[in-house]
This record gives C-alpha cells, structure tokens and sequence, in this order.
C-alpha cells in the first residue's frame, strides 16, 4: 500500500460506479433487427464508471487512492480490478459478489453522436452498509461521484457524508448527470458538508434550480467553501471564498470522444488542492488532465501520470 501525504493510509477514498464500457463504432451503427447481422468497423472494451476513471487518474497522480466497489464475478469483474491496479488504485476493498453481475454499457457509436445501453448490475450495488467508519476513516478525503447512478447509496448518502465529516475528512462532489433529470436527493441540504463542488455549467444550472448561469453560480458559490465549474473546451473556473479564478485551454485534438474528461479533471484538481497548492495551479493541473483525455479515446488510454506534470 502506498503511502499517503500525511498520517492516514489513504489520501482519497472513492465509491466506485464499476462497470465496463463496450464501445461500438461505424460509419452506420443502427442495428437492423430481423436477425439480420451487420459488420462493425471497430470496438473497444474498456474499465468504465466516472469515479473508477476519476480513482484511476488520481492514483496515475500520485495520490494513494482506495476503492470501494463491488464486482460479479466475471471476466468483467476481473478486467475491473486490473485495469485500477495497474493504474495504481488500491481495490482490496473491492468486494467480488458472485450474486451479481458487472455493469456494462453498450454504446452504439457514430460520427460525433452515440446510443447507450446499460444493464447495471455491479454499478449501484454499493449500499451505505459498505461504506464502515473504518473505511472511511483510512482517508484524509471522500470524492463521491455519480450521485444519481449509485442508486445504492442513494437512500443514505447524506449520512456518509455526514459521518465522513465527523470522521475529520474533506469532501468533493461531483454529481454528474441525474439521468431522472430530477436533480433532488437532499442536495441542497448535503451541500453543508461539501468543502469542493465540481460540477459542468449545465449541471451547475440544474442543482441550482436556477435558470441562467450567473444566477446558478452565485447561489452556489455561497453554500461551498470552494466551487469549481466546468467548461468543455472553454477551460474552468472556481470561486474559493470570494475570489474567482479562471483557466483556459487550447482545443483538445481531433479524434478524441471526451468520455471521462470531466472525471480526470477532477482528479488532477484533488491532486493539486490535496498539495495545497495555488488555486490557480490545481485549475491549470485540472485542465492539463482534462485536455488530454477529451483528446483520446475512451475515460483511460491518454490520462497523464505525475511525471507529466511539471507542478507536481
Ligand atoms: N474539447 C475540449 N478541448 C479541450 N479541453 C477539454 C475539452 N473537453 C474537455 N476538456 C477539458 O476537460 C475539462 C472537463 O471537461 P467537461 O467540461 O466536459 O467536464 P464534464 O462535463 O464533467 O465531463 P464528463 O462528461 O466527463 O462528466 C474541461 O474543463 C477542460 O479542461
Ligand atoms: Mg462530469
């Protein structure tokens, strides 16, 4: 186990979304039902779920990152937890639970566009029963991602983060999309135990409630101590106590699909803030990390490891 920057085994503990990715592409990707069988000019199967990409870069930076998941036990299960040991997760807390199967999406992908599937299985398996004070006490930080998606979690999510709190850790939320478009949950009330918000423009609208997006920020940049926004290819920014702070970036290149940008931002900028570093350096060490994965293929292929980050 790798240690982390101060006292506990840990620096970040993460819930994790386990699931793979099955990424079918063509020029002309509609099935044809029928049992007519059509040929497909690519495929890819990767490691999916926001926060095992996000727990993936976290530990590519450097920080000692312990996951807490399930997996059925299957090929995915096991593709799963190799893809996050060779990045340098550690997933001893990654339970296999033959009563399940491994999540998976099926994106059916063509030109700039894509059609998803899922069955989600192992994804929101999680319960709040899993995530024990002695877990959550090994790390100085909970991230707690995909909100909506980890259903499992769901009914208690305010109590973790209630008693991570308690238990003297930080704590970042990025919610994600909620695919029920409700954007409810108690969020308003579980922002009195969030110190970073991180989530994109629209999402930020959303959460809010409000309309247009200088209102959306306002609101929120009063109920966090730190409010971080993302952008897209517009770069980011942040408001910590009154003070703004803004990045751009130079356009992703061509032939990237943006999957898991948002996810590796997040990551770079906990690496950057868990160093106590510069506002300004964890927004600029966010956006490298963003960049180059909106310039690849899948969440993990182009994520940067520490060595590619000059401030760290
Ligand atoms: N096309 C792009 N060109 C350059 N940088 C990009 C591009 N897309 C994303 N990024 C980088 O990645 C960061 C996060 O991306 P984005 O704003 O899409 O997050 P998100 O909406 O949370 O993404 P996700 O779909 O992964 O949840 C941006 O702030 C930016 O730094
Ligand atoms: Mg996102």
């Amino acid at each position: 186990m790798r240690m982390s920057l101060d006292d506990k085994p840990y620096d970040i503990v993460v819930f994790g979304d386990t699931c793979v990715d099955l990424i079918l592409s063509d020029k002309d990707i509609k099935p044809q039902f029928g049992q007519a069988e059509k040929i497909v000019s690519g495929y890819e199967l990767e490691m999916g779920g926001s926060c095992c990409i996000f727990a993936a870069q976290a530990a590519k930076l450097g920080l000692s990152v312990r996951l807490l998941g399930r997996v059925g036990d299957d090929s995915y299960g096991r593709l799963i937890i190799d893809t996050l040991r060779s990045a340098g997760v550690d997933t001893e807390s990654v339970i296999v639970d033959s009563t399940l199967k491994t999540g998976i999406t099926v994106h059916l992908a063509q030109d700039d566009d894509r059609a998803m599937l899922t069955y989600p299985g192992s994804l929101n398996a999680l319960t709040a029963a899993d995530a024990t004070d002695e877990i959550l006490a090994s790390a100085r930080h909970l991230h707690y991602g995909s909100l909506y998606l980890q259903t499992g979690l769901l009914p208690r999510w305010i109590e973790i983060l209630e008693r991570a709190k308690r238990l003297g850790l930080s704590v970042s939320l990025d919610t994600n999309w909620d695919p029920q478009e409700e954007w409810d949950q108690g969020f308003l009330r579980a922002l009195n135990y969030i110190d970073v918000l991180l989530p994109n423009e629209q999402e930020a609208q959303h959460l809010s409630g409000r309309s247009d997006l200088p209102s959306a920020i306002s609101f929120l940049r009063e109920q966090v101590p730190l409010l971080v926004v993302k952008q897209a290819e517009a770069g980011a920014f942040a408001w910590l106590r009154g003070r703004r702070a803004r990045q751009a970036v130079m356009p992703a290149e061509s032939g990237g699909d943006g999957v898991g940008a948002g996810d590796s931002f997040d990551a770079g900028f906990l690496a950057g803030w868990l160093s106590d570093l510069p506002l300004e350096t964890c927004l600029a060490i966010a956006c490298q990390c963003g960049r180059a994965v909106a310039s690849g293929r899948g969440g993990l292929r182009s994520q940067l490891w520490r060595s590619d980050i000059a401030a760290l």
